[in-house]
């Protein structure tokens, strides 16, 4: 476990010149919050994680038995299943579940087979009164008991007292549902023991999905998970925000089942060799042209201040007033946490998430999800509707300017699954710190899937 890792001494560890995270926060315009003031840096190592995690059909098939049938996942939010008898189709690595709102309310899941002679019992998500399946019509309630057999009588060998569907656990925690293919479980309280806390002042529950969108990658789960697990890669791939980006002053916590990289806004990369004019910072962070005019800051007021207060003007007619309880640093700030193995919600209002999984059985692909969570008032909208790309759709036709940056990290992601298929190494090497939470995301599958 993560324990085991000596905790780093924040005053004394090896790290970036510039600014410290902590020394930002000071900075602050308003009170921050208590999590933010968590430091958790450890000292992981610097072992080599084997290649074969990214490129073997036989490392795949292990993660498939020893994690995928064993841990719990994100499968939905709990607004896409409001009303009794709406369900929603989860697949991982080659399984389907389907996830099920009973009468009574509450949540089930099921693996999504007939117990009859197998078929998937629902392809799409929808509303449903019952569950029948559509091959010889075998029917159940939405809670999973029998509810009808063609012919029963001849089916002698049914016990129709003890022919439910079997549950699989399942959980829920700000406004996502979880399901865990692995009946014999450990608890949904230790898996999230150490995000749940961190996540209160933000209310996940609260916001709505007003975008999802998924793709298919063509690389490996993992090498697309990683490469939005560290800002390191940001002076390669990103160099347009580097202006408005402390890249490598981000800060780097890891717990034991959740880990994340805090990267700060509105403050230049030390990797810069020149003076980064405070015009020049707001028009990286606005995308604006390079000699483009940029609202004036009043005299006194540091950018990052400035940038919140647009911010948080923006926000207020969703959000209500209590956008000034918002800190600059939550309103500007990439909180990027990753709760094991592959969901990535991120901290404060922006509400990103990201979902990464293999694509059905192929090691070799990956989907790749951003939902939005955004604040509403009154009523709760419908949340959207996934949107999935095709091959040659980029991520900035539905996500504007986020989605170009998905797209600088996206045009790397099959050089670096064919470079794995070529390479001479053994292992890919990792920074200490900057680059600890995929040490930790390894540590953690060497755990659960083994060496
Ligand atoms: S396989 Fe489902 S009813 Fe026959
Ligand atoms: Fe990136």
């Amino acid at each position: 476990m993560a324990e085991a890792f000596k905790d780093l001494d924040p005053q004394t560890m090896p790290r970036s010149p510039g600014i410290t995270y902590q020394q930002l926060l000071d900075q602050d315009s308003h009170e921050v919050p208590e999590v933010l003031r968590l430091e958790s840096p450890k000292d992981m190592g610097v072992v080599e994680y084997p290649v074969s995690r990214y490129t073997s059909k036989e490392w795949h098939d292990k993660e498939v038995e020893h994690l995928w049938k064993k841990v719990w996942q994100m499968a939905c939010r709990e607004e896409q299943i409001p009303l009794p008898g709406d369900h929603m189709r989860y697949d991982i690595a080659g399984m389907s579940f389907i996830v099920v709102r009973t009468d009574a309310g509450d949540i089930k899941a099921y693996p999504n087979a007939c117990l009859h002679r197998g078929r998937m019992l629902k392809e799409f998500d929808g509303n449903a009164t019952e569950l029948r399946c559509p091959f010889h019509g075998f029917c159940w309630n939405l809670d999973g008991s029998l509810h009808d057999i063609p012919a029963d009588w001849d089916f002698p060998q049914i016990d129709k007292d003890n022919f439910n569907l079997p549950e699989i656990p399942v959980a829920t925690w700000a406004g996502f549902v979880f399901i865990n293919p692995d009946q014999n479980c450990a608890p949904f309280a230790e898996h999230v023991k150490d995000i749940a806390p961190q996540f209160e002042r933000w209310s996940l529950e609260n916001l709505y999905i007003s975008s999802h969108t998924a793709k298919v990658m063509p690389c490996n789960w993992k090498i697309a998970q990683e490469a939005f697990c560290e800002a390191y890669h940001v002076n390669g791939t990103h160099p347009q925000i580097l202006r408005s980006l402390g890249d490598v002053n981000s800060q780097i916590d890891i717990w034991e089942n959740c880990a994340r990289v805090v990267t700060p806004g509105v403050t230049h990369s030390p990797l810069l060799e020149y003076e980064v004019s405070n015009e020049d910072m707001l028009r990286a962070m606005m995308d604006l042209e390079h000699d483009a005019d940029t609202p004036p800051i009043p005299e006194g007021m540091r950018p990052r201040e400035f940038m919140a207060n647009i911010s948080r003007e923006n926000l207020r007619p969703m959000a209500g007033d209590r956008v000034d309880l918002y800190c600059d640093a939550e309103i500007l700030d990439s909180i990027d946490y990753t709760l094991f193995p592959n969901f990535h919600p991120w901290g404060a209002f922006n509400g990103i998430c990201y979902r990464f999984r293999p694509n059905g059985d192929d090691h070799r692909t990956a989907i790749m999800e951003c939902i939005m969570l955004s604040p509403f008032e009154g009523e709760r909208p419908e949340p959207a509707k996934v949107r999935w790309l095709e091959e040659d759709e980029k991520w900035s036709s539905a996500l504007g300017y986020l989605g170009k940056v998905f797209d600088q990290d996206a045009f790397n992601m099959p050089k670096v699954q064919a470079g794995l298929e070529s390479t001479y190494q053994t292992g890919v090497v990792l920074s200490a710190y900057q680059e600890s939470k995929v040490r930790w995301l390894h540590h953690k599958l060497s755990e659960w899937v083994g060496e």
